[in-house]
């Protein structure tokens, strides 16, 4: 039987529609498939992501390949955690990102990128490189971070090449576990020392909250790895960026966009860039999904791209429409690029509304800036994450 994790590996946000195909009909919402040899049905729609997010069915720990989970989110992370632990972390997240601190961080990110924009007109850039120094050093600071400009410029460079690893691609992967080696150790060392010497970071900032707040029962360690969790995904939100920067090129009236048609284009994007290939988690109990059977220990795979584009939940799923969303917000079970249900009972993603915030600020920005893109803006299917090519090169003028 095919193995899902080496498919992934060769045809990266492929190897799932291909495997769908190969087992049925392309309509089936489950299927079933190995995972470095264990037994794993994979399942798409709403039906199957209140399936997913049923914590008396499914739990987490355990279920990423450690060599995987350790790489992305760090070793003891939320995401790997079930029943009062993540309850318990999970707050301390939710606690972190404050709407004043999202508004903030959000601000801040519009202010820089509208300055950085300005140093475009005739030269050629990549749009990626560009979000990755902008998010990137506007959150080391939020978060309560002082370092030398050349220091901020690593680490965020950092946090992308962790993020760029996680798929397994070849020399990426290699790079993303170095580069994740010396962040666990540089975070750690910050954890240290705003514990030792309080008055080295700022009250009422993130690292300050992990150090000696909420986070500051967890060990040095492990309060390092929740501080990366905070500030790569952060830095991540330059992929749907980098795909809405593109996105947006491509339309003929973008400079005339409104606040709402702004949102509703975020939404858009996240909906169908490619990012997140699939959530996992291990079944504990039996159970059936759409016919198929579900036993203890297998592996639980939600197809997250499958749900954004899934027959009967949406109208023409595959065509890209940037007014989708006007006038409402998406069905939490139904649209989960950044997974589903809700993100105070479950393990969906408590940084939604910042990378929200964040796509409408670097959308207001663009539309605003004449830019077109130089050469191919295609990106590779294959590879896991994938960018439009060379992070898509733009020009002013
Ligand atoms: C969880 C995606 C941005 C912090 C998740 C999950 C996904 C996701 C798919 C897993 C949901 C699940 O396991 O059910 C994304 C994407 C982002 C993004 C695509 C933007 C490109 C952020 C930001 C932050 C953040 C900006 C924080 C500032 C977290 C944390 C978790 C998480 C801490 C673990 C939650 C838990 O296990 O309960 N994210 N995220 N993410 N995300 Fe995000």
């Amino acid at each position: 039987m095919a193995d899902l994790a080496m498919m992934l590996l060769k045809d990266g946000y492929d190897a799932i529609p291909r495997l769908r195909q190969r087992t049925g009909t392309t309509r089936d919402d489950a299927f079933t498939c190995r995972v470095l040899g264990r037994r794993a049905v994979v399942v798409r729609g709403r039906d199957a992501v209140r399936l997913f997010y049923d914590e008396d069915v499914v739990q987490r720990e355990g279920a990423v390949p450690p060599p995987l989970a350790a790489l992305l989110f760090g070793r003891g992370a939320v995401h790997g955690t079930d029943g009062d632990q993540h309850r318990i972390r999970k707050a301390m997240f939710l606690g972190l990102l404050t709407s004043e601190r999202v508004d903030d961080l959000a601000a801040t990110i519009g202010r820089d990128l509208a300055r950085r924009v300005e140093g475009w007109p005739g030269r050629e850039v990549s749009v990626f490189d560009e979000l990755v120094e902008v998010y990137g050093a506007a959150v080391q600071a939020w978060a309560g971070i002082d370092q030398a400009p050349a220091d901020v410029h690593r680490t965020s460079r950092r946090l992308a090449t962790v993020v760029d690893g996680f798929g397994g691609a070849g020399t990426a992967y290699a790079r993303a576990w170095a580069a994740r080696l010396q962040l666990d150790r540089w975070a750690r060392d910050l954890v240290g020392r705003a514990r030792r010497d309080p008055g080295s970071v700022r009250d009422d900032t993130v690292l300050a909250d992990i150090a000696r707040g909420p986070g500051s029962g967890l060990d040095p360690h492990l309060a390092g790895v929740e501080l990366l969790n905070v500030l790569r995904p952060t830095v991540a939100v330059a992929w749907p960026g980098t795909f809405l920067a593109r996105d947006l090129a491509g339309l003929a009236d973008h400079s005339t966009l409104g606040d709402e048609a702004r949102r509703s284009l975020g939404h858009e994007v996240r909906r169908t860039a490619p990012f997140v290939p699939a959530l996992a988690g291990l079944v504990r109990r039996d159970t059936s999904f759409d016919g198929v059977a579900l036993a203890p220990g297998d592996l639980l795979v939600l197809d997250v791209p499958g749900t954004n584009a899934h027959p009967d939940l949406w109208n023409e799923p595959e065509r890209f429409a940037p007014g989708r969303f006007v006038g409402h917000e998406p069905d939490p079970f139904g649209y989960v690029p950044q997974g589903g249900g809700y993100p105070a009972t479950g393990h969906r993603c408590p940084g939604e509304p910042l990378t929200v915030r964040i796509l409408q600020q670097t959308a207001d920005v663009l539309a605003g800036v004449p830019y077109h893109v130089v050469g191919s803006s295609d990106h590779d299917r294959r590879r896991i994450p994938t960018l439009p090519r060379h992070g898509l090169r733009v020009r002013v003028g």
